[in-house]
């Protein structure tokens, strides 16, 4: 409980410096997770090319997804991701930064 309200500060911190209004949510980021697991499993454990996820920085989190959403090449496999990011409001990104955050 105190590492998700832990979780909760850092993400509130940052959505006031980027501008995004709402706090991840660990539960609904859950269920936004779902259309990931298929590369990045369960556990946000990564495989093959699909590089672990689980128990990254919120900021780090948040950060990437950001760059993916707009279309930057962040790494050589970064097209595999912008179909996926694109879809993810501010909310979206909060909360799935915050659940994989509370994995591991
Ligand atoms: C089709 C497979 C696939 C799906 C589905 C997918 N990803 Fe990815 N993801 C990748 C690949 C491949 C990379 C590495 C891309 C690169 O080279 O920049 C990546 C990178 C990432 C990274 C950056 C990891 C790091 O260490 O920098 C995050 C965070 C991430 N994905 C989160 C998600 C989330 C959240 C979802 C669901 C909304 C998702 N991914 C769905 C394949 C996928």
């Amino acid at each position: 409980m105190k590492r998700l309200m832990l979780v909760a500060a850092s993400v509130a911190m940052l959505a006031g410096m980027a501008g995004v209004a709402q706090a991840g949510d660990v539960v609904a980021g859950q269920a936004k997770y779902a259309t990931c697991v298929g590369c990045h499993g369960a556990a946000g454990q990564g495989q093959a090319i699909f590089p672990k996820v689980a128990g990254k920085d919120t900021e780090y989190l948040v950060g990437v997804l950001g760059q993916y959403r707009a279309g930057e090449q962040v790494g050589p496999n970064a097209a595999m991701m912008w179909p996926h990011a694109m879809n993810l409001s501010d909310e979206d990104i909060a909360d799935v930064a915050a659940y994989i955050n509370s994995l591991e």
